[in-house]
C-alpha cells in the first residue's frame, strides 16, 4: 500500500499570497512520485489548486465540511461545493473540532455526506489522556465505531483513519507519541475494523499518525509505529520540513 503524507494547514497562513507561494514552493521541491494531501483554510482551496504545476503530486483535501448538501446554513461548506472545487479528501472529527463541541454523531453524519459526494475521509480519532485503567482504548474505539457507523465495507476503502492523540498535538504537546504505542494503537484500530466489515476489507484501511511529526521523528514512526502515513499540522507550513518529510517517505 503506497503510504500517505496529509499536510493540515489548520487556520494558517495569514493572506492567499502566502499560501500561494508555500504550496508553490512545496510543489517544487517534492518528488513527483509522492502521496501528497494538503488542506489549507476553505478560502484558499481555489488559489491553491491554481497554483499546482500541471504534474503535480500533491492532491487538495479540506479541513472540515458540513453535513447537507445545500441551503440556509450561514457559514457552512457542503460536499458537493468541495467537490466541484477538485476537493478529493476531507478531514473530519480532528481534536480540535471535537474540542469546540464535534460529537461521534455530527462526525458520522459528515463522513457520511463526504461519501455520498466520493470524497475521502480521513477520520481523525485520539485520547486527550491516557489513563492507567486503559479507558482512553474505549474512547478511541467509540469514535472509530460512531464515527463509521452505517458505513458500507464496500465505502471502507475510501477511509483513512489518523491517530492523533491530543497530548502530542501541537507547540503545547505534552509529550511526543512512542512508536511503539502508536503501533499497538494501530493494531487496536485495525482489529476494530476488522469487526466492522472483514479481515480483508479491515486489514486495507489505512493508519496514519499525526501528532508533532517532523523530519526527525517521521522515519521512525513509519517504520516502527507500522503505519501507513502521517498527517503533519506545523511541519506542513514550512516548504523545507514539509518536502524534506514527503521525499524521505517517497525516495
Ligand atoms: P502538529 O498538528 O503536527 O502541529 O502537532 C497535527 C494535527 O493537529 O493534525
Amino acid at each position: 500500500m503506497k503510504k500517505i503524507i496529509i499536510g493540515n494547514w489548520k487556520m494558517n497562513p495569514s493572506s492567499v499570497k502566502e499560501a500561494v507561494s508555500l504550496v508553490s514552493n512545496i510543489d517544487k521541491k517534492i518528488s513527483s512520485n509522492g502521496n501528497v494531501v494538503l488542506c489549507p483554510p476553505f478560502i484558499y482551496i481555489g488559489a491553491v489548486r491554481g497554483a499546482l504545476s500541471k504534474k503535480s503530486s500533491i492532491k487538495l483535501g479540506a479541513q472540515d465540511c458540513f453535513y447537507e448538501e445545500g441551503g440556509s446554513f450561514t457559514g457552512e461548506i457542503a460536499p458537493s461545493m468541495l467537490k466541484s472545487m477538485d476537493v478529493k479528501y476531507a478531514i473530519i472529527g480532528h481534536s480540535e473540532r471535537r474540542a469546540r463541541g464535534e460529537s461521534n454523531d455530527i462526525v458520522n453524519k459528515k463522513i457520511r455526506a463526504l461519501l455520498k459526494k466520493g470524497i475521502k475521509v480521513i477520520l481523525c480519532v485520539g485520547e486527550e489522556e491516557r489513563d492507567e485503567t486503559g479507558l482512553y482504548l474505549k474512547r478511541i474505539e467509540e469514535q472509530v465505531k460512531e464515527g463509521l457507523r452505517g458505513v458500507s465495507k464496500n465505502n471502507f476503502k475510501n477511509i483513512i483513519v489518523a491517530y492523533e492523540p491530543v497530548w502530542a498535538i501541537g507547540s503545547d504537546a505534552s509529550k511526543n507519541c512512542d512508536p511503539k504505542d502508536i503501533k499497538e494503537i494501530s493494531i487496536f484500530i485495525k482489529k476494530i475494523l476488522v469487526d466492522l466489515s472483514s479481515r480483508e476489507i479491515g486489514l486495507s484501511v489505512q493508519i496514519i499518525y499525526g501528532g508533532s511529526v517532523d523530519v526527525k521523528n517521521a522515519p521512525e514512526i513509519v517504520s516502527n509505529g507500522g503505519v501507513d502515513g502521517l498527517l503533519a499540522g506545523r511541519a506542513s507550513l514550512d516548504a523545507k520540513k514539509f518536502s524534506d518529510i514527503i521525499n524521505l517517505l517517497f525516495s
